[in-house]
């Protein structure tokens, strides 16, 4: 079985029913929206919020009925992929351009659980460029400051042009090498003015499934 497919669908076990969830984006998360709606076909209740266009047509199409942030205090649960995870549960987003909405809902979420094929498992952030959204207003001079810190930012394009994320915005991928305190760099990074945000997801995922082999499993943060 496909490795993202079997991570995805697990994850399905952590949803009970009458819940408000998180929907991610992505690949992996694909199979848990799919699985969700084959559920609700058979009376499953569930309302998801989407962290992006793209996942607001996935649940269309799978018929899992959507709500807005507006309409919760709390989600009971969100569930993500990411693009790399560190043993502490530290991830880089934004992959697919979704970072900005994946952290409204993640943090508006009482769990963050992570699906992923275990090529994600990293012992250290940072083989991945940084994500970093940006707004498209002086652009340039964003970048510029961003590679004063010490990384090497390049605008994500669309083919010809440059990509515009769900939110109006620029994204900058950025090669930073190991990073050795995601915390700091999330800290540092996101307090440049002109910065919307960055998708270093610090202390926010409960746990992981990765599925590697025929094999799913569930990955707690080391201590
Ligand atoms: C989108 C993301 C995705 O969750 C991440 O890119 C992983 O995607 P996939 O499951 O397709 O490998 O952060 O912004």
């Amino acid at each position: 079985m496909n490795l993202k497919q079997l991570a995805g669908e697990k994850a399905v076990e952590f949803v009970a029913d009458g819940m408000d969830i998180g929907l991610g984006t992505g690949s992996t998360v694909y199979w848990t929206i799919r699985k969700l709606g084959e559920m609700v076909r058979e009376g499953f209740r569930v309302r998801g919020v989407a962290t992006s266009r793209s996942t607001e047509g996935v649940a269309a199409e799978f018929g899992v009925p959507l709500i807005s942030l507006a309409d919760i205090d709390e989600l009971a649960l969100t569930i993500d992929g990411a693009d790399e995870i560190d043993p502490q549960l530290n991830l880089i987003k934004g992959g697919g351009g979704a970072l900005l909405r994946e952290k409204m809902v993640a943090e508006a979420s009482r769990r963050l659980i992570i699906v992923a094929d275990e090529s994600k498992l990293v012992p250290r952030l940072g083989a991945f460029p940084l994500p970093v959204e940006i707004v498209m207003f002086g652009w340039e001079r964003t970048a510029a400051r961003l590679e004063n810190m010490g990384v090497r930012p390049a605008r994500r394009m669309a083919g010809d042009t440059t990509l515009v994320t769900d939110n109006g915005n620029y994204i900058l991928d950025c090669s930073c090498g190991e990073i050795t305190d995601p915390g700091q760099l999330a800290h540092d990074v996101k307090t440049l003015t002109g910065v919307v945000d960055v998708g270093l997801f610090v202390n926010l995922a409960e746990f992981a499934i990765v599925a590697g082999g025929s094999e799913v499993r569930v990955v707690e943060r080391a201590s």
